[in-house]
């Protein structure tokens, strides 16, 4: 089992580049397939999580030919079966994309239904309700989602809670469906655009993806394509937050400032500066972060995904702070890992009170997920002595060649799997 050895207390200095966004490649990958031509996908994450939807696409006949690390072709013309496998969607949640596009395409699919994960329990109820307001017949057999209908026709349909996944997998669907869809309530978030942007290079007709209401006017047939997916914004703020943490200095680059504008907003509360140049941020920090009160929201809010990093820096900050998290239930796991290394907050229903300490130092905890993960690491970074970090396998979910990212700002970690490792890494780092 391969665990991360941290030897903190090293600020953080340099340049990091930023890859393609995770959350957007699932949706687009999976959008990719609704066409029989062949669709070239560039910028694309060489993360587990990418490399295990390619898998389910390619087990349901998708031609997957991977050009480098960070491009793929694909081609739906041969998909031979419309059932996802259970093992897939077990690794991936995300895999449930498949739905929305096999059924616009096809008219008909079947996916195990996702079960709860570590973040809380994740329905999928408002997707269901969009694929039947879509006129799909939708039924729960054996584990799986079926859905099939003769024709998908255009509706107009209002999310009770603003979903990312249920605006993707809806509008997927909706873009092949006869005539008009409305969807109001709509995330904003920029890989929702992301995919409509990419839905329509392939030749489908969506409007207002970014605000509340999308407008969607179906088309019989879609169309080969060439994309570049967006860089991932919470990959940039996490890099953000260890430049902050560490008392660093880090040029982050490649990235779309428009989408860090909440995360830049709480750096400058807690006593950063921060520079944003057209595709660059950098981040200085001050002597000693102060601390600030935050509640994660839907975009363009503070986005759950970087509750963690907000909250390990908070809990090095001056002062007390609180943390509301409103989207997902079980996203404070983080602060018992922190505890351990001398971490003080207190969690009540969701939100957190953390209290600042001087100093964290280094101890042996584990991922509870992969935000949380990275959190713990730029924990690692900013603490006195050794940290080891298990259970690594969620944050490669999500961050390619994080450990080599940050090495290459001077951070000194390893991701090791025996103890033989551990101690070299010991000795080289004195
Ligand atoms: C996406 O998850 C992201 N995943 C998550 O990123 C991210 O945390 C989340 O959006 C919020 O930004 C992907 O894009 C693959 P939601 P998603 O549907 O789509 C409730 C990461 O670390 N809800 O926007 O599953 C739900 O319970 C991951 O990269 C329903 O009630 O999230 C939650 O409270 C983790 N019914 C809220 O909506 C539904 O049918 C928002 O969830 C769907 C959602």
């Amino acid at each position: 089992m391969e665990q991360y050895i941290i030897k903190g207390g090293v600020p953080l200095h340099g340049e990091v580049e930023i890859g393609g966004a995770k959350n957007a490649a699932l949706g687009i990958l999976a959008a990719a397939i609704m066409t029989d031509d062949e669709v070239l996908i560039e910028n694309l994450p060489d993360v587990r999580d990418v490399n295990v939807m390619l898998e389910a696409m390619s087990q349901i006949g998708v031609k997957v030919e991977r050009l480098t690390p960070h491009s793929v072709m694909l081609c739906g013309a041969n998909i031979g079966d419309v059932n996802i496998e259970y093992e897939y969607i077990k690794k991936i949640r995300a895999s449930y994309y498949l739905l929305g596009a096999l059924l616009g395409k096809y008219k008909k699919a079947e996916v195990p239904l996702p079960g709860g994960c570590n973040i809380g329990s994740r329905p999928i109820d408002l997707h269901l309700k969009g694929f039947k307001a879509l006129g799909a017949k939708v039924s729960i057999r054996n584990g799986s989602i079926c859905a099939h209908a003769e024709h998908l026709k255009g509706c107009h349909l209002f999310l009770d809670t603003v979903s990312v996944g249920a605006t993707i997998n809806i509008m997927m669907a909706a873009a092949m469906a006869e005539g008009r869809t409305v969807i109001e309530n709509c995330a904003k978030e920029p890989h929702v655009v992301d995919v409509a942007n990419f839905l329509n290079s392939m030749g489908a007709n969506i409007k207002g993806a970014g605000t509340d209401v999308i407008r969607i006017v179906g088309v019989e047939k879609l169309h080969m394509t060439e994309y570049s997916i967006i860089p991932d914004q919470i990959e940039a703020g996490t890099f953000m937050f260890a430049a902050a943490c560490t008392g660093g200095d880090v040029l982050v680059k490649n990235v779309i400032p428009k989408h860090l504008e909440a995360t830049i907003s709480k750096l400058l509360e807690i006593g950063c500066r921060v520079e944003e140049f057209d595709t660059e941020v950098r981040v200085i920090a001050p002597k000693r972060l102060s601390c600030a009160n935050v509640k994660t929201l839907p975009y363009p809010g503070y986005p759950t995904d970087m509750q963690p990093q907000i909250g390990v820096a908070l809990s090095m900050a001056e002062g007390t702070s609180i943390v509301t998290e409103s989207i997902f239930e079980n996203r404070f796991k983080y602060l018992d890992e922190l505890a351990r290394m001398g971490a003080t907050s207190k969690v009540e229903g969701n939100t957190a009170i953390i209290t600042g300490t001087d100093k964290l130092t280094g101890a042996r905890i584990s991922a509870p997920d992969l935000r949380a993960g990275a959190a713990l690491v730029i924990a690692g970074l900013s603490a006195e002595g050794v940290t080891t970090i298990d259970d690594i396998v969620y944050i490669q979910r999500g961050y390619e060649c994080f450990d080599e990212k940050l090495r290459g700002l001077g951070a000194k970690i390893e991701c090791i799997s025996s103890q033989r490792e551990a101690r070299k890494f010991m000795l080289m780092t004195g």
